[in-house]
């Protein structure tokens, strides 16, 4: 063997042993644990014991979660509105876009940490998960479909049929399996591990920066009220002071039709924020600048403004310059590259 041979041979001895190296750390990553509590995170609100998380449901709401017969001419996914890539939001949209193009009302949220979640919607309005599903399926601009035409679908489908008798014992396609099935999946979308959480478990050799130690701090003082740790909302529904938009989207009084509760929106999570773009029910904010300059300086006084957004001489929460950008060092401390690349979530 002559050197150029030699290296030759090296180079590709090298290149095997680093693919083979790659194989066990993959498996690894995609080997399915569950439903796992992260240490840092309280207990969680939905009821597992109804709906234990296994292997075979997972895969089978999973493969729902992406299955565009859940849409009337079998065209859009839940997938296609809650994008992984996007921390499962629907991003470039200011409002959904479902089938046929139709537009919603409201911006697509992410399908994150829901097993900590009481309330779901922006405006509220459905209390259970397993229930949540109805809503897209039959929303004229979502999915415009009804279940027992969704089902009838399903049925019809010999790999479909087979994930339903691995998941739940017989091959029958029902609306409550379906549902739950669904929920295994979503309940699978934890997002626990950006640097806040690693700093937050005290994991080896991740500490914050000064800036994003400064950016905590003002945290902590400015928005931790409703933005609370660790799932970075406290689930009350709260106005924040936008001005009132032009549909005149009044909130959670939708859902209860009690007068104090008009223009409240549930207080969303600040976590992935850098995928998530554009914010609030409405999308109306294109960066995380619009938003920390909407608190400095542009809250209205409309109705039922939250009292901590009304301070003795002035609306909204003083933030100067420096105070926004140490902020910001915070907040991006949130994003969590981990669960957008996390390839068990992703369609199969
Ligand atoms: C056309 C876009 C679109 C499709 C398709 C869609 N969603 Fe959504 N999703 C939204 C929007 C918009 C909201 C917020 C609705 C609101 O607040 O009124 C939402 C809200 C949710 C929520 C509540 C999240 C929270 O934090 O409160 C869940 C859960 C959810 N969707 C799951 C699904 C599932 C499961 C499917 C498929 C069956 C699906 N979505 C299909 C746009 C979509
Ligand atoms: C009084 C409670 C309250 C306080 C204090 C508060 N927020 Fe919010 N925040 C909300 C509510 C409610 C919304 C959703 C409003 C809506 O969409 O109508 C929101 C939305 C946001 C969003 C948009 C997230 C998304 O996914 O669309 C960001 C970012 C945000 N807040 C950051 C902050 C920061 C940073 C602070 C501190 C400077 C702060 N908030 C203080 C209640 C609060």
């Amino acid at each position: 063997m002559n050197k150029k041979h030699w290296i030759v041979f090296s180079i590709l001895g090298l290149f095997i042993l680093a693919c083979k190296k790659d194989i066990p750390i993959k498996e690894e990553i995609e080997k399915f644990l569950g439903f796992q509590k992260p240490i840092n995170f309280p207990e969680p609100e939905y009821k597992f014991a109804n709906n234990p998380v296994t292997k075979a449901g997972f895969e089978l709401g999973r493969a729902l979660f992406y299955e565009p017969r859940l849409s009337r001419n079998n065209t859009i996914t839940c997938g296609s509105c809650h994008i992984q890539s996007s921390a499962f939001t629907q991003h470039g949209h200011d409002v959904s876009h479902g089938i046929e193009d139709r537009l919603g009302t409201r911006n697509s949220p992410p399908i994150m940490n829901l097993a900590w979640s009481k309330a779901f919607m922006w405006g509220g309005g459905v209390y259970d998960l397993d229930l949540q599903p109805i809503v897209p399926i039959t929303t004229h601009e979502e999915m415009d479909e009804n279940l027992d035409n969704v089902l009838k679908k399903i049925k019809a489908v010999p790999k479909y049929t087979a994930m339903f008798k691995s998941a739940f014992g017989t091959e029958e396609v029902t609306t409550a399996r379906f549902m739950k099935a669904l929920s295994q999946f979503m309940l699978m979308c934890v997002s626990s591990n950006s640097k806040y959480d690693k700093v937050m478990r005290k994991e080896a050799g991740v500490t914050f920066t000064a800036d994003e130690q400064e950016g905590y701090t003002l945290f902590k003082q400015k928005c931790a009220s409703c933005h609370s740790e660790p799932l970075f909302t406290d689930g009350s529904f709260r106005n924040n002071g936008l001005g009132i938009s032009a549909i005149n989207d009044q909130g959670f009084y939708a859902a209860t039709l009690i007068s104090t509760d008009k223009y409240k929106f549930k207080v969303p999570s600040l976590r992935n924020l850098q995928y998530t773009a554009p914010y609030m029910h409405d999308g109306r904010f294109l960066s995380l600048a619009g938003v920390l300059e909407h608190y400095n300086s542009e809250v209205q006084q409309t109705p039922n403004l939250d009292p901590l957004l009304k301070q003795a001489n002035r609306l909204g929460i003083a933030l100067t310059q420096n105070d926004q950008v140490k902020l910001t060092a915070f907040l991006v401390t949130l994003n969590d590259p981990d669960f957008i690349n996390n390839t068990l979530l992703s369609e199969q």
